[in-house]
């Protein structure tokens, strides 16, 4: 399936092309952001420095993917789907997409909050947009770590259901996303 129009059975190829980088991005971030946590090693620093400008580019991604997704509305699920399927399924969409803007900008503000400069890829410095407070500091932090455990959880349970629908109820939603027919 190579279509770049959405039709009632596929996302766009876009949709696909964005969700598929997307999930990689983010959860090489998370798996990132959990072991520099577990460490004091020196390569801290540096996995440290490549996580906020991967989260940087996240934040630029997820701008891009709901641009996309609201121009091409999505495919309807199979009628087979209970309608309090689809009203979860719509739910926890919309909190994947609050957490993909909720977790980078929390991690950008904190590090504006401790007044440690955003320096992208060793290019550029990018702007605070908050003045430095530590007790703001300690709240944006400890966010940081909250939506992150919340949005492992959410992703746990949407790759549970997308493999139900790709192989126990076969009902083409999994291949909505993969392209397949
Ligand atoms: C989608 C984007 C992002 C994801 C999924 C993500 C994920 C994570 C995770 C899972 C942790 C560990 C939290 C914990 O266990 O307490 C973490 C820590 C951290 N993140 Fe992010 N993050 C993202 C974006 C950012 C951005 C944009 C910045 C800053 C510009 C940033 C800065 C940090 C910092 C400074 C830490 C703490 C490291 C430490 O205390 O050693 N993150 N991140």
């Amino acid at each position: 399936m190579s279509q770049s129009l959405a039709t009632s059975t596929h996302y766009t190829r876009a949709a696909r092309i964005m969700h598929w980088a997307m999930a990689f991005l983010l959860l090489s971030l998370l798996f990132a952001g959990l072991s520099m946590v577990q460490s004091l090693a020196p390569w801290h620093l540096t996995l440290l420095g490549l996580h906020k400008s991967f989260g940087v580019i996240a934040l630029i991604g997820v701008v891009i993917r709901l641009v996309i997704r609201l121009r091409n509305p999505a495919p309807a699920l199979p009628a087979s789907v209970p309608a309090w399927q689809q009203r979860i399924a719509r739910v926890s969409h919309i909190l994947l997409y609050a957490a993909m803007f909720a977790m980078p900008i929390t991690g950008y503000l904190m590090q504006n909050a401790a007044g440690r400069p955003i320096v992208f890829f060793d290019l550029f410095v990018l702007p605070a947009l908050l003045p430095i407070s530590l007790p703001l500091y300690g709240i944006l932090r400890e966010l940081h770590g909250l939506i992150a455990l919340g949005f492992i959880l959410l992703i746990l349970v949407h790759i549970g259901a997308a493999l139900h629908h790709g192989w126990v109820k076969r009902d083409g939603v999994l291949n909505s996303m993969t392209g397949k027919e």
